[in-house]
């Protein structure tokens, strides 16, 4: 029996480089159309404009099954577009990173390693009418008592909780357990939570907004007092991915004592997740769907470098797009004509196999001119916190368009150091020169080594 409780949330997603930490979206108007300069992005507008269409498509749910390609030279925005597109689909559409070289290791199959990542770029989302307590949290006393087993130190027999909704206020006495989730949640007297009656699961809904007066540094998601009475019917609402399920299947449920204890502690992966046992999450999903409980969200599975994919791979890559149930694939490369990796002679665009590109859409991405490259710089300055004197970025960006845009992004950082150390108020074209004679860019330091066949 396939059971979808005591899964762990898969929402955690967290971006894999900082060097794209000024991008906040793909910058569209309500029409699609790209503004020159917005949301951390400056130019590329047709290729953003492409990846806007995607992102309607995606949340359409036109578009499982398809594998779109980013093509185009070193440093002109492939990753970021990715990310841009992550963002602009929200947290509930699973999105998820990987470069190709990832799917090498000694233990996991490649294909093996693929297959997980389709998996975890398939989301479903499960409603559910569950009994549940909810409301803002008003009391919240642990009680305790002698350690029924002898010794000193005392165990919590009970917790009891206060809660408060519209309609009135209960007070419950609760099971220990609970109090470790309720911690776990990290609920303090003024969320609002809401515990499940049957499994005792408990979730922090928010903070209640009586008390978005108080001075708070994070940023907190204040909600209104629950509807209703404390205890009633709600409907839940569960995001997770199919590898959530695929886990929480192949896992064997450990009991309590000391033996399967262990035996999770050594092998965290007792059984493996097989192809057979994917089938049956697979038809388990598929009744949900038919009932009408559960929703299939494919998501993004976004692979950068893809000419680090072999011909195996791709072929195994061809056959799952044609699964009923595939994540929409978007692939990044900076390659030109490349032999395919595992073959001897077969020699294609971005080292793909033919038979892939074909089904492809591409979105081209253009190298930057030098205004858009001195844009892109300010901005990051600014993200990094450096101030940059307008001479000294004029020179960054006829850098950036000589070398490359991501050289001039890197020197940005040692340019600042330089310039502190000198006592500057900002970064002087001074400092870039003392930057660029410490760093070698890629074709000087190439010039270096031809010039020195000898040592290295
Ligand atoms: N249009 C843009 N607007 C703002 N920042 C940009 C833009 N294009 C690229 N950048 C920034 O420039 C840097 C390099 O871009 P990115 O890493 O996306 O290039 P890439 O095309 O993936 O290159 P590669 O082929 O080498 O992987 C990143 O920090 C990125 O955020
Ligand atoms: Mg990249």
């Amino acid at each position: 029996m396939v059971q979808i409780s005591e899964v762990k949330d898969s929402n955690t997603r967290d971006s894999r480089t900082a060097a794209h930490t000024h991008i906040k979206g793909l910058g569209l108007d309500e029409r699609g159309v790209a503004k020159a300069v917005e949301a951390g992005f400056v130019g590329q507008t047709e290729a953003r404009e492409g990846a806007g269409v995607i992102v309607d498509l995606i949340k359409a749910k036109k578009m499982s099954g398809k594998a779109i390609l980013l093509a185009g030279g070193p440093a002109t925005g492939k990753t970021a577009i990715a990310l841009a597109i992550s963002q602009e689909l929200g947290p509930k559409v699973p999105f998820v990173p990987i470069v190709g070289s990832e799917l090498y290791s000694v233990e996991v199959k490649k294909t093996e390693a693929l297959m997980e990542n389709f998996r975890r770029s398939i989301g479903l989302r499960i409603k559910e009418t569950k009994e549940v307590y909810e409301g803002e949290v008003t009391e919240l006393t642990p009680e305790e008592s002698e350690n029924p087993l002898g010794g000193y130190g005392k165990t919590i027999s009970h917790v009891i909780v206060g809660l408060k909704s519209a309609k009135g206020t209960k007070t419950l006495r609760l099971d220990p357990t609970i109090y470790e989730s309720i911690q776990k949640e990290k609920v303090t007297i003024g969320d609002v939570m809401y515990i499940e009656a049957n499994t005792g699961s408990v979730k922090r809904v928010g903070r209640s907004d009586a008390y978005a007066t108080e001075f708070d540094l994070e940023a907190e998601e204040y909600v209104p007092l629950p509807k209703g009475d404390v205890h009633k019917k709600k409907e839940i609402v569960q995001d997770l991915t199919l590898h959530d399920l695929d886990v929480a299947n192949a896992r064997p449920q450990g009991g309590q004592d000391v033996l399967s204890m262990m035996g999770q502690l050594l092998k965290p992966k007792k059984t493996e997740i097989t192809e057979k046992l994917r089938q049956e999450v697979n038809k388990v999903v598929q009744k949900y769907i038919d009932q009408g409980v559960a929703e299939l969200v494919p998501g993004v599975l976004f692979i950068d470098e893809v000419h680090m994919l072999d011909i195996e791979i791709f072929t195994y890559l061809n056959r799952a797009l044609e699964a009923t149930i595939a994540p929409i694939v978007v692939l990044a490369s900076n390659r030109g004509m490349t032999t395919v990796k595992g073959t001897e002679d077969i020699r294609a665009p971005h080292g793909i196999p033919p038979d892939l590109i074909d089904r492809l859409l591409i979105i081209r991405t253009l190298p930057y001119s030098v205004d858009e490259i001195r844009v892109i710089i300010e901005k990051r300055a600014k993200v990094e916190g450096l101030p940059v004197s307008p001479e000294a970025l004029d020179k960054l960006a006829q850098e950036g368009s000589k070398t490359s845009l991501r050289y001039a992004l890197q020197l940005l950082s040692p340019s600042g150091i330089l310039s502190k150390t000198m006592g500057h108020a900002s970064i002087q074209v001074s400092d870039i020169d003392e930057a660029e004679s410490l760093f070698l860019d890629a074709k000087r330091s190439t010039k270096v080594l031809e010039s020195t066949t000898g040592y290295l």
